[in-house]
């Protein structure tokens, strides 16, 4: 890679979105004067352009920006609206349940259809509800501490499952554990809550596990936030045994991995959790999350649980399970992730998948595309990584924002920080197209 090169185009490429974005530019000013950062949440100034886009409106797979370019959304808010922006059912849903209550602390009868389907779907059948991901993982692994009276989480190098705070550590350059880079303000350094090895390693999960100390194991079954990171075979096999071994619970994060099918990579390949956790898409974009567990896992939390104290325990939200968010669940279920939308969304991402590995073998690059599902991610070295330790040492900001900032310019948005596209109801073969002609530009503009 020429480095020099590679600036100029960075250059070029910031001229230009400063020349069509100027109403988010002025917006942005605006917003500097009452947001810390111009923005709502500050990792939103991590975009590519110097400042970010002013969304006017999305709808499906599309959405226009306060200057009125018009974008192909392959970003979908991170998986939270895989299901397409404002999906019509789930869009009248909301509009129905808003007029008959949004918030009581009391269940509607709705609420039993989604636990009923969440256990069709995942197997599992004792059902919880959360407003995040973050908070689902979270509780789910207070659960586990509580239940066996261990200290210690146990997971995966680079991985993510939101904001919680056992889950920032990494592994050195020599293997060590060590908090992740930029936590910030951690209660305590994770080396005393976590352990941490490197995914589709057996051999370490058995020595980590057998000092009868963990809790649970809390992990992806396909890393997807350090790239897409495949289990080899034989490691689930491995991963549930030796956690049944060792007295371990085995939480599963599926909000990504929903990508694999109706039922997440768990109904997929007839994985057996003890805690199953999912956020983001799960009601279309309206916050809320759920955590399943097993029928063993509940009698033993009742036994330990002071119900008097419940409220006040570490598990709970207020506006968890708020009537506004079961009825958006209950027609995302119902209407949007339904086994037909998988089958045309899988078979657009291996489109998707097909241009970007030509473009790769035509250039000659030393690059991979992954899938999952109807999730991609390409990736800057030559061969897939095995662990999130590989995978994070191919990491290249530069390049990365260049392919980003090259994509939204011509009218793409892609999932920041990493290549990551996802495919919604409504993404169409001429969208797949486009980003594979626009790749192609980009990667001929890097080589000149
Ligand atoms: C696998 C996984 N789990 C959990 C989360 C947390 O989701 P949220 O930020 O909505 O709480 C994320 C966020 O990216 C995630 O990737």
């Amino acid at each position: 890679m020429n480095r020099t090169h590679l600036e100029a185009l960075l250059r070029s490429e910031e001229e230009l979105f400063h020349r069509t974005h100027p109403k988010s530019y002025e917006l942005y000013q605006r917003a500097r004067q009452s947001l810390h950062g111009g923005v709502p949440m500050l990792w939103m100034i991590r975009w590519a352009g110097s400042f970010p886009v002013f969304v006017r409106e999305a709808k499906g797979a599309h959405f226009t920006d306060v200057d009125g370019n018009h974008y192909i959304d392959f970003c979908l808010g991170d998986t939270g609206a895989m299901t397409g922006h404002a999906p019509e059912a789930t869009l009248q849903a909301i509009i129905a349940q808003a007029a008959k209550g949004i918030t009581l602390m009391l269940p509607y009868e709705d609420v039993i259809w989604v636990g009923e389907e969440l256990q069709r779907r995942f197997g599992l059948p004792l059902w919880q509800f959360a407003l995040t991901a973050t908070d689902a993982n979270r509780f789910a692994l207070r659960m586990a501490r509580l239940i066996t009276g261990r200290p210690k989480v146990l997971v995966f190098n680079y991985c993510y499952h939101g904001t919680v705070d056992e889950t920032f550590i990494v592994l050195d350059e020599e293997g060590t554990p060590i908090p992740r880079p930029n936590n910030m303000g951690p209660q305590i350094d994770p080396r005393y809550t976590t352990k941490v090895i490197e995914f589709n390693d057996v051999a370490a999960l058995e020595i980590s596990l057998s000092a009868g100390d963990v809790a649970a194991v809390l992990a992806e079954p396909v890393m997807t936030n350090i790239g897409i990171i495949h289990p080899e075979p034989g490691f689930h096999e491995a991963l549930r045994h030796l956690t049944r071994k060792y007295g371990t619970y085995l939480i599963i994060d599926e909000t990504h991995t929903i990508c694999a099918g109706p039922g997440g990579y768990t109904a997929a390949h007839g994985l057996e959790p003890d805690f199953l956790t999912i956020g983001k898409p799960i009601a279309g974009g309206v916050p809320a999350a759920v955590y399943g567990f097993t029928h063993d896992v509940a009698e033993r939390f009742q036994a330990k649980l002071v119900r008097d104290d419940s409220d006040v325990g570490g598990i709970g939200g207020t506006l968890a399970g708020n009537a506004l968010s079961i009825a958006a669940m209950k027609a995302t279920l119902e209407h949007v992730l339904t086994p037909a939308f998988y089958e045309r969304a899988i078979a657009l991402q291996e489109r998707f998948t097909a241009g970007v590995e030509a473009v790769i073998a035509e250039f000659g690059l030393p690059w991979i595309v992954k899938r999952l599902g109807n999730r991609s991610e390409y990736w800057f070295r030559p061969v897939p990584p095995r662990n999130g330790g590989e995978a994070a040492a191919a990491i290249d900001h530069e390049l990365d924002r260049y392919m980003h900032l090259y994509m939204l310019n011509r009218g793409i948005l892609m999932t920041p920080f990493h290549n990551m596209a996802l495919i919604a109801p409504e993404t169409t073969e001429a969208d797949v197209d486009y980003h594979t002609q626009t790749f192609r530009e980009a990667v001929k503009t890097l080589v000149g």
